[in-house]
């Protein structure tokens, strides 16, 4: 493989080969290997895995793994028919049983970002709309079972495509909102990744940086190397240096020194779900960053694409916070154990940072201020209206 990391798509489906591909996240910096998604089980494995990750990307890549899966499944059930297993008036009810475990299981593999089951629940709308329960097509017409599904399996792919051009046109849409917040030579911090590897395009933290590369800002931008999975010194730094961005790779217990050497004008994070309140889960250390920035009066910025709003979790408290294996903090990425045998690890993959500590939320809709369970709601509305 060649060229930039920036060329590669983060997730994209080959239709002819009926496949998810995905960068093998795992693997960089060091190798950009491409692997193909076919079936639940291995679309599963790479979320949880973090082969693919970034809350924007898991959803597309969710989306478009529902796509793959239903188009296997036609298949599975026309072969049924053709050989008498099963009724064609039958091939509906089945279709939509299996679709729905399959869904779910998908919707097991992590539970933090709300982009999983949002994106899930629009390839369902998706399928209802297209398959009703009283047999009919979406125009109202009785077909037969495996022209029903036709259709709905075409849907499916609609809605898939859609929610990926979305992403594109939402990041987007955040990095000019972000760069209205920044002057030129600003430094900048930001933690774990939120960049293009994150998502279809641009990223959601990274896009004003992007943005203000592409019109000469000349930002210093500050990346946390973001414990334990890398994910700021493996992918941010990978992805900003790759873009040709001035980027330096601190760890993460050294953002109050910088903070405190005045190297640092704003902090811009992502998100994996934004409670009613405006507080928001992210990347585990986000709100030790952002407790620090207010201490030197930084502004604290989270990039949220409404996606990540979920008004139906009302506060920081009410988010499940996922928690991943221990050997990822005592092994992984070292060349030998670097704990104690048997020592106890506590690993939990993001944390809350409450709303008071976080100056703004940027959303493709515009900017959210405090109280945000008023600006939130608002955000929502413009968005309702189109
Ligand atoms: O565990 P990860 O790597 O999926 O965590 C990712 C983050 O916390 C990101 O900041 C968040 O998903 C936003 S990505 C645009």
């Amino acid at each position: 493989m060649s060229g930039s990391i920036l060329d590669y798509n983060t997730v994209e489906l080959d239709k002819n080969d009926n496949s998810v591909i995905i960068i093998d996240q795992t693997l960089l910096p060091g190798k950009t290997e491409l692997i193909r998604l076919r079936t639940a089980q291995e679309i599963w494995d790479a979320i949880y895995l973090l082969k693919v990750r970034g809350a924007p990307a898991i959803g597309v890549t969710a989306a478009f793994g529902m796509y793959v899966i239903s188009v296997s499944l036609f298949e599975e059930i026309k072969k049924d028919i053709a050989s008498g297993k099963l009724f064609g008036e039958d091939a509906p009810e089945r279709f939509k049983k299996e679709f729905e475990e399959k869904k779910e299981f998908i919707n097991s593999s992590r539970p933090t970002a709300v982009n999983l089951s949002w994106a899930l629940k629009r390839m369902d709308e998706a399928l209802k709309a297209a398959l009703p329960d009283d047999g009919t097509g979406k125009d109202g017409g009785v077909s037969s079972g495996a022209a029903l599904l036709e259709k709905a399996v075409a849907a499916l792919y609609d809605e898939a495509a859609a929610i990926q051009n979305e992403d594109i046109e939402t990041c987007r849409k955040l990095g000019e909102y972000g760069l209205s917040l920044i002057k030129k030579g600003d430094g900048i911090l930001t933690h774990c990744n939120a960049g293009q590897l994150a998502t279809s395009r641009y990223g959601t933290a990274t896009s004003p940086i992007y943005l203000g590369y592409e019109k000469g800002y000349d930002l210093k931008v500050y990346a946390d190397e973001t414990r334990p999975l890398l994910q700021g010194a493996r992918l941010t730094a990978y992805e900003l240096q790759s873009a040709g961005v001035d980027v330096t790779l601190i760890c993460d217990n050294m953002a109050y020194s910088v903070m405190k050497k005045g190297l640092i004008n704003a902090v811009f994070v992502g998100c994996d779900r934004v409670a009613a309140n405006g507080d928001v889960a992210n990347k585990i250390g986000t709100g030790g960053v952002a407790t620090i920035a207010k201490r030197f009066n930084i502004p604290f910025y989270v990039c949220a694409p409404t996606s990540t709003i979920d008004l139906n979790t009302p506060c920081g408290d009410d988010i499940k916070i996922e928690q991943r294996p221990a050997d990822e903090v005592t092994e992984m990425w070292y060349e030998r154990r670097m704990a104690p045998d048997g020592v106890k690890v506590y690993n939990p993959a993001f944390d809350v940072t409450d709303n008071e500590y976080i100056s703004a939320i940027i959303t493709e809709y515009g900017i959210a201020y405090p109280p945000y369970d008023v600006s939130l709601k608002n955000i929502l509305e413009i968005k309702k209206k189109g």
